[in-house]
């Protein structure tokens, strides 16, 4: 790939250009993608021109740019989360209609929790999670399951770094995490209180695919004092189903 002055590849840019949206961002002006995207104001224009023209991105009628259906359509098609979500959701929605709050799963993803599906009803409380967005990894509860479950490098590589405080009670002193992950695996689940905001307790199980290894996690966003038990004893369930159809006979 053809190199600009600064030495970043075409696809460099391309990726500069299509990281400037976010669960939260997805509508932009091109003079915002061009400005976050740290590239000349040329570059970035011309970039968003072909995108749009390959239809992976588009304008709006008022010329704002959003994330193509091309884009989505290619991104979909035959991956493996998508899979593991159509496989998850009719588990995952006999435990939303049961403990009627939100019912979240979620994969591990470049050292944080990404969220592949949630479902909410009309009553359920509090929740900061989108799909397709991200939680860390030390302070949701499915962020943890995937932590006490990964490999001894991510762990090590978790547990030296910045663990950044999300809400006051995060955990962010990596003696007091470390015991977390081992309770989390003595127990099988995890519960976190107050971790990502002080009004919800997550808690979340994990879910394991033919070879035994834990490839996501399942969870609820309770209200903070809501009892933990009848959601635990649903989110199990529903972990067993989907590992069932994953082909788990552990
Ligand atoms: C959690 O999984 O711990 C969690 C996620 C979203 C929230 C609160 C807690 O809003």
């Amino acid at each position: 790939m053809a190199n600009s002055d600064s030495g970043d590849s075409v696809t460099d840019r391309i990726v500069r250009v299509l990281e400037t949206f976010t669960p939260t961002r997805t509508v932009q002006t091109a003079a915002e993608i061009g400005r976050r995207s740290g590239l000349p104001t040329s570059t970035a224009h011309r970039i968003v021109g072909d995108l749009i023209e390959a239809g992976l991105l588009e304008r709006d009628d008022d010329r704002r740019v959003r994330i193509g259906l091309r884009l989505w359509e290619l991104a979909t098609r035959s991956s493996h989360a998508l899979r593991l979500r159509q496989l998850a959701m009719p588990a995952m929605e006999r435990v939303q209609s049961r403990v009627r709050e939100h019912t979240q799963l979620a994969i591990l993803e470049q050292d944080e929790a990404l969220f592949l599906e949630r479902l909410s009803g009309p009553g359920s409380g509090s929740n900061v999670t989108r799909i397709a967005g991200r939680l860390p990894i030390h302070a949701s509860s499915s962020g943890l399951v995937l932590l006490a479950y990964g490999d001894r490098d991510f762990q090590e590589r978790i547990l030296s770094g910045k663990l950044s405080r999300v809400a006051p009670e995060t955990i962010t002193d990596a003696a007091i995490l470390r015991r977390k992950l081992a309770e989390v695996r003595h127990l099988g689940h995890a519960v976190a209180p107050g971790f990502i905001e002080s009004i919800a307790t997550g808690v979340a199980v994990p879910v394991r695919d033919e070879t035994g290894a834990v490839i996501a996690a399942l969870s609820v966003v309770l209200p903070r004092d809501a009892p933990v038990d009848p959601a635990l004893v649903e989110l199990r369930g529903a972990a067993r189903e989907i590992e069932r159809a994953l082909g788990f006979r552990g």
